[in-house]
């Protein structure tokens, strides 16, 4: 393991911040707070130390110690604009950021002390900064509140899900893109109550799912640019005295402004929660495709195959190729939605500006946000994986009379009979190839011509699954030549944004 004396010397140079010219000792000694020994931070009113109850009730560093990296990016900021302003020294400031980055690279390296006394990241991370550079690091939270320091943390580490989140459900849009491309004249049948409907293409079908994620993606865009308000400065929740900088603070963290009302700035929660209903719709989206795989993987349909990677067996019965990674994302949905829910839960009624309730935002967002990633990942792997079974796609898409809309079309088209007549003359069509238990394409003509006597021959020409999905040429139709045209256009936007 690496010396701490190498880490911290190392770190702190890559500030360009030796410790020796700080005049910082040069191994960090634990030293007391500035609290004292065994005292919280904010003691000071206290006679006693809270019980143990209480700590247990209280403590979110086992939860909130996730975003670390953006307690500290927004800390050494804060510092950085006190400074600038003149509101503490640039000797303490530069102590600061280099006890910061120490802090870092011990997070880093694992060696970093979380203590559950210190309740929360913020309290750790200022207690250790303590321990490390002594009286300077009390300077730290002049003019800032835990209650900014959260919302800010939160808020940056929501973000940055959401950027990561929209690149990942783009990898799924190219995969289910490129499977598209593969099967734009692949028919299978379409559904409609899940009874056998009109013949689709597969192609056409995945490139459902290539909107629906689209607007999944313009959805978290829209809640990035919505939630880019810098709460740092909002203080406790009504600002400070102190002549601070906030815009340079909201620039410095990538944030297009301050927030505007401190009150808000500390008490708003509805970043969280928009975030969790882009994830919710999400999900819901990937339930759907991933149900459709549990579905076309029975071998009853077997429309699809999924490779070993993605299929596992049973313990008792051997010959079951189960679709679990297709099931499990099925039911995220249920953990994702359940976190909106909760979250929104325990936000409405909250009279302002901050309360502890407010500590409960995290679990669900972190929850909700690797059950999706997770679920994302597995069906990008899913969608590039599964083997299309065209014969049979194709043969069941040709039955079930799923071309009896194609024979009152052509009626229509041929006959001139307005549709609703032609529906009837095809309704007794079809009642007559049950009762024969055959499909519309094995009546004979004379059968046919009983139903209807203009019908000619060439009525065969669209009472094929092919033919069927080929003549729905309409501008988002199922035709071959529509779905080429909506993957060049996917393939473009996917590739230049
Ligand atoms: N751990 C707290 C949270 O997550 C930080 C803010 C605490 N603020 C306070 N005034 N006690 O909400």
């Amino acid at each position: 393991m690496q010396s701490r004396r190498n880490l911290i010397s190392g770190a702190a140079l890559s500030a360009g911040l030796g410790l020796a010219t700080l005049g910082l000792p040069r191994r960090a000694r634990a030293q007391s707070t500035p609290a004292g020994e065994g005292q919280a931070i904010w003691g000071g009113r206290f006679a006693e130390k809270p019980g143990a109850i209480m700590q247990e009730i209280n403590v979110s560093i086992d939860v909130d110690r996730r975003f670390w990296k953006q307690d500290l990016a927004a800390s050494r900021v804060h510092a950085a604009m006190l400074s600038r302003q003149k509101i503490i020294s640039s000797e303490d400031a530069a102590k600061i950021d280099a006890g910061l980055v120490i802090i870092e690279g011990e997070i880093r390296t694992g060696i970093f002390p979380f203590r559950r006394e210190y309740e929360d990241i913020h309290l750790n991370v200022e207690a250790r900064l303590a321990e490390l550079i002594g009286p300077a690091a009390g300077r730290l939270h002049t003019a800032r509140s835990r209650n900014d320091q959260v919302a800010t943390d939160f808020k940056l580490w929501v973000r940055d899900a959401l950027d990561q989140m929209q690149l990942k459900v783009r990898d799924l849009q190219l995969a289910l893109v490129t499977r598209a491309g593969e099967h734009v004249d692949t028919v299978m049948p379409g559904f409609t109550h899940m009874q056998p409907a009109q013949p689709v293409t597969l192609g056409h079908h995945l490139m459902a799912y290539v909107e629906m994620f689209g607007r999944d993606v313009s959805r978290m865009a829209d809640a990035r640019t919505r939630m880019n308000e810098c709460p740092l400065g909002s203080a406790a929740l009504a600002g400070t005295s102190f002549p601070i900088d906030r815009t340079w603070t909201a620039e410095a963290l990538g944030f297009a402004r301050p927030a505007a009302n401190s009150l808000d700035g500390v008490a708003d929660r509805d970043f969280a929660l928009e975030a969790l209903a882009c994830a919710t719709l999400c999900a819901g989206h990937l339930s759907r495709l991933a149900e459709e795989m549990v579905l076309w993987t029975n071998p009853q349909f077997g429309f699809i195959t999924l490779s070993d990677s993605y299929s596992t067996g049973s313990s008792i019965m051997p010959q079951k190729r189960n679709p679990d990674a297709a099931e499990l994302v099925r039911a995220k949905s249920g953990p994702i939605s359940g976190a909106f829910f909760a979250l929104n839960t325990v936000m409405k009624g909250l009279p302002l500006a901050y309360n502890k309730d407010m500590q409960e935002d995290k679990p669900p967002v972190f929850v909700a946000f690797d059950a999706l990633d997770l679920a994302v990942r597995a069906t990008t792997g899913m969608v590039l994986d599964f083997k299309a079974n065209k014969a049979r796609m194709a043969a069941v898409a040709g039955s079930g009379f799923a071309t009896a809309t194609d024979l009152a079309d052509w009626m229509v088209q041929r006959l001139k009979i307005p549709f609703r007549e032609a529906h009837h003359l095809t309704g007794v069509a079809v009642r007559l190839a049950e009762t024969r238990g055959v499909d519309l394409p094995q009546l004979t003509l004379k059968q046919l011509q009983g139903v209807h006597p203009g019908i000619t021959s060439d009525v065969y020409g669209v009472l094929t699954a092919q033919a069927s999905s080929a003549s729905r040429s309409s501008y988002g139709g199922t035709a071959p030549a529509q779905v080429r045209l909506q993957v060049q256009r996917w393939k473009g936007l996917l590739a230049t944004t």
